[in-house]
């Protein structure tokens, strides 16, 4: 029998060095490096016997494979199916990751629900039966059906899976997990990544579709850090802020289809809800007339999202100005906040800034720039954004204003919903096929707030609206 050795591999670029280290001296990660035993210690895939041998792969040309055979599971959540491309493959693993209490558990009893009367194996370390019933309880419709296991050690899973041959694994989570093969504790990186590839070798062996519910770490990394990313097929991130309703669902790898997508639903008494019209809800609450606010119709996938964008500039009281931001990224609010000042005259200076996106959405891309830039000077100049007004684009060092993808669809959904003006790069004005739309073309920051000095206060104008 081999020798039992130990190594320790790097969990972000997995280099294995033979002796512990406080940093990899491969890719330089800190903490990164995780002890493994590799050789006879080894016991066969205790899972094996959940299903057929492994066949050996058969050779095949390209043109012979089927693709559009790739059968598909319906969740019968709709705006899930979507972010999965069409609902989930069987033999696939999927990665929902999330914050703790952020509806994870909701959404995989949701789908475990959606899938009947297709046999689903709902595996949960966390709550006992007890407690899935519970919850359960809470949504439309009760799935009698469900088989529930409360179990956290893997090699338990083997008999309830052969028995009940499901169509769909959910663990919940990942986390909870341990197998025998590895000695560290559950949640460390060795056992999630052992006990999600076992489970990911038996139901690629199985045809089951398996998803596995993972914590993301307040750093917004999967614990640990990336290695489940590689071995599942797709990830889904589900965003929000938990004092909030909204939830976005946004597949960050996907091997099946667009990382485009996302999902919008909403946290009600009942489960989550789909949200079709995510723009209304998201404005619902606006106060307009105020200064400090601008609206950012936001592109993601096929979906548009008219989101509000408020900040609020005050003296700052001693030492250093403070910069908060929610929704918005730091570095990018930073960025924004010295093109202001060194490019339009916005003195920002030992002034606390603080610049949110309205309902707990965390905006991602370059395009809201100039909406956040408006926001500011806006509260800073003390001059609302006119209320029929809705800004994009991507805002550089030089104080200029870059396109953005799909001027179109955004002033169409900004339109759709009242606002009618909607400030432009100067290359993307032309939107003569959206009826309504009044383009502003603006060249760069500092004639986009000239434009906010000399528009027509909102009261005047917009009563009449
Ligand atoms: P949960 O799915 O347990 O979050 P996670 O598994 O990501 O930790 O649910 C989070 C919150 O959702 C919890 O505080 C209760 C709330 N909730 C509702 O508001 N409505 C519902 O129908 C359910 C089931 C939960
Ligand atoms: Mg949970």
């Amino acid at each position: 029998m081999a020798r039992v050795r130990t190594v320790f591999a790097c969990t972000e670029c997995g280099a294995q060095q033979p002796k512990w280290m406080g940093r990899c001296p491969e890719c330089g990660a800190w903490s990164s490096l995780v002890e493994e035993r590799v050789g006879g210690g080894v016991s066969a895939d205790p899972l094996a016997a959940t299903g057929a041998a492994p066949t050996g792969a058969k050779l095949l040309r390209l043109g012979e494979v089927d693709a559009a055979g790739l059968p598909r599971l319906e969740t019968g959540i709709p705006e899930l199916d979507r972010v999965l491309g069409g609902g989930l493959v069987p033999g696939s693993v999927v990665l929902l990751a999330g914050e703790p209490g952020v509806g994870k558990s909701t959404l995989a009893l949701q789908l475990a629900a959606g899938l009947a009367p297709a046999p689903v194996l709902y595996v949960s370390g966390e709550e006992s039966p007890g407690q899935i019933r519970l919850r359960a309880d809470r949504l439309p419709a009760l799935p009698e059906r469900l088989a529930v296991l409360a179990e956290t050690h893997v090699e338990a899973l083997v008999t309830p899976w052969r028995e009940l041959g499901p169509a769909l694994v959910v663990v919940d989570s990942v986390q909870t997990l341990r197998s025998d093969r590895v000695e560290s504790a559950p949640g460390s990186v060795a056992q999630v990544r052992e006990c999600a590839a076992l489970l990911a070798a038996a139901a690629k062996r199985q045809g089951a579709a398996l998803v596995l519910v993972g914590h993301v770490t307040k750093e917004g990394t999967i614990a640990g850090p990336r290695v489940l990313e590689h071995l599942v097929d797709v990830v889904l991130q589900l965003e929000g802020d938990r004092s909030h309703a909204f939830r976005l669902l946004r597949a960050q790898k996907n091997r099946f289809g667009s990382t485009q997508e996302v999902g919008v639903f909403s946290m009600s008494g009942t489960g989550l809800e789909t949200v079709a019209n995510p723009s209304e809800l998201f404005l619902a609450e606006r106060r307009s007339g105020a200064p400090g606010s601008c609206i950012a119709p936001l592109v993601e996938g096929t979906r548009t999202l008219l989101v509000e964008i408020q900040a609020l500039v005050a003296p700052a009281g001693y030492g250093t100005a403070r910069r908060t931001s929610q929704g918005v990224d730091d570095g990018r609010l930073a960025l924004l906040l010295a093109v202001l000042d060194r490019r339009a005259g916005v003195d920002l200076l030992s002034r606390d800034v603080y610049a949110n996106a309205v309902g707990g959405v965390r905006v991602s891309e370059p395009g809201a720039d100039l909406a956040v830039a408006l926001a500011i000077a806006s509260s800073r100049l003390d001059l609302p954004v006119p209320a029929d007004v809705a800004a994009c684009g991507e805002i550089g060092l030089g104080g200029e204003i870059r396109r953005v993808a799909r001027t179109d669809l955004r002033a169409r959904e900004a339109v759709r919903l009242g606002f009618r003006r909607i400030l432009l790069p100067e290359g993307a004005a032309d939107l003569g096929d959206v009826p309504g739309a009044i383009p502003i073309p603006v060249g760069d920051v500092a004639a986009a707030v000239r434009w906010l000095r000399e528009s027509t206060p909102v009261h005047s104008r917009e009563n009449g609206r």
